[in-house]
């Protein structure tokens, strides 16, 4: 199974009790089969917040989005979905990370700490600001005028959304079809969570920083 318990934050404690039907407790679906409990671990936060947010465009094949922060756990999310409904997309990100925006998909990449204004006058039918309010520039504020008559500007701080079964099915399903797939920067080991945070804190994460839990032998033993 993969699952996600919220976004209320808790003890990271080894291990956690869940109903297995949607609740206010989490949501679980069985695990894509081609991925790592890692990777698998890696996905539910940035996606159902891609998922909710990119849901109030209602992306149409052939439109122009642009994803600002497209390197971080929400950013590299909304890239490969919104590509998979057949958008053209622009990801915003930092110099070193442009080529990793690209290999999601991105048909466009701009360099938020170069470029202050996007290309030529371009206009979106939907911009994603997948960093939120507390991340910004001089770029970032012009997109958000970026848009044609009818198009739309969301923050992913605009809201909580409900976590929902169906979007751990849906992305099971991309997975498998080799048509998503999971950014993970760094793993650390449950012993270095303080080293951890430092890192996430920081900012400036690529995808998503996994915690990896070494189960006893008895059990590893137990599961075979
Ligand atoms: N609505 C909700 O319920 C909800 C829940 C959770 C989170 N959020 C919001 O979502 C935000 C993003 O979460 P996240 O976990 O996806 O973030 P994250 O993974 O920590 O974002 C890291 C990324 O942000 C990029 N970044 C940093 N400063 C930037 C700037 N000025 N312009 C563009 N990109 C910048 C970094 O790229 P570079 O290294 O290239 O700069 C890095 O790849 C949170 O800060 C919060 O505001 C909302």
């Amino acid at each position: 199974m993969y699952g996600f318990t919220g976004f209320g934050g808790g003890s990271y404690a080894e291990y956690t009790c869940m109903p297995e039907a949607e609740s206010m407790r989490g949501i679980l679906a069985i695990k894509p089969a081609n991925m790592s409990y890692e990777e698998a671990a890696a996905i539910p936060y940035g996606a159902i917040l891609a998922m909710h947010f990119l849901a109030k465009g209602d992306i149409q094949s052939g439109q122009r989005v642009l994803v600002y922060g497209a390197s971080g756990a929400i950013g590299t999310t909304a890239v490969q979905l919104a590509k998979s409904l057949g958008a053209e997309v622009t990801g915003v990100c930092s110099t070193a990370n442009l080529d990793l925006v690209k290999s999601l998909g991105a048909d466009k990449v701009i360099d938020y700490t170069r470029e202050d204004s996007v290309d030529g006058g371009e206009r979106y039918d939907f911009v994603l600001d997948a960093v939120g309010k507390r991340k910004s520039s001089k770029l970032k504020l012009q997109c958000q005028d970026a848009l044609t008559p009818t198009g739309k500007y969301v923050s992913v701080d605009g809201g909580m959304p409900k976590a929902r079964t169906e979007y751990l099915v849906r992305l099971k399903e991309m997975i498998e079809a080799g048509q998503f797939r999971a950014v993970i920067d760094r793993c650390y080991p449950l012993e270095q969570m303080v080293e951890a945070h430092r890192y996430v804190d920081q900012g400036h994460k690529k995808g998503n920083v996994v915690i990896t839990v070494d189960r006893p032998a008895r059990e590893v033993g137990e599961l075979r």
